[in-house]
């Protein structure tokens, strides 16, 4: 298996089932409980800022992005991210994070915010956010919040509830 087997490729519905199994084999049943979860049965994800990649036909990894209202801020929330163990360890789940930043960007989205591990996500550019400075609806670890800000003043309007838009 060489890393040129490996293609980036935007999410279609023909990847649903695939990335049903990665989501249940990474996170268990309980994912459907959890804060970020919850914003996601809101509403759908984007699919044009969601994103998969296939080893050799083969769907491996993926990243869904959804849109979200984070204060003022037009955002979108990133996750679930999951890479099948097989294959973790060799950059994809940092070049998933990367590439679905990159189409937020182009797309003019104001912040991409998630709910993970700060040493996982902040070489990646991710930030804190301000603590409480987002109430989801679930509980959540104030430490765990964090944002790419992809406008100027997004880390000052962060500030209210975070919930699924259009
Ligand atoms: C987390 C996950 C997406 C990383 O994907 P990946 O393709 O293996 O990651 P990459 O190859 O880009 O990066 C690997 C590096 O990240 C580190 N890493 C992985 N998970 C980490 C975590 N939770 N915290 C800190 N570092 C982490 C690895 O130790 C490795 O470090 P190294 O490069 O120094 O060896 C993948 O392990 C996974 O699917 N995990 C289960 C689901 C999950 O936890 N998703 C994230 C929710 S916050």
């Amino acid at each position: 298996m060489h890393k040129h087997d490996l293609v980036y490729l935007t999410e279609d519905a023909s990847h649903d089932a695939a990335i049903e199994h990665i989501n249940e084999e990474a996170f268990g049943p309980g994912r459907h409980t959890r804060a970020a979860a919850r914003i996601r049965e809101q509403g759908p994800h984007d699919l044009s800022l969601s994103f998969i990649c296939a080893d050799d036909g083969e769907t491996i990894a993926s990243v869904r992005m959804t849109p979200v209202l984070a204060g003022s801020v037009n955002a979108h929330l990133l996750g679930p991210l999951a890479v099948r163990p097989s294959h973790k360890g060799r950059g994809i789940g940092r070049e998933l994070v990367r590439i679905a930043i990159d189409a937020a960007r182009r797309k003019g989205s104001e912040a991409v915010i998630l709910i993970g591990d700060p040493p996982y996500y902040c070489p990646l550019g991710f930030e804190r956010v301000a603590h409480n400075a987002l109430a989801f609806p679930g509980p959540v670890d104030p430490a765990r919040v964090l944002v790419v800000p992809l406008a100027e003043d997004a880390h000052i309007r962060l500030k209210g509830t975070i919930g699924w838009r259009k």
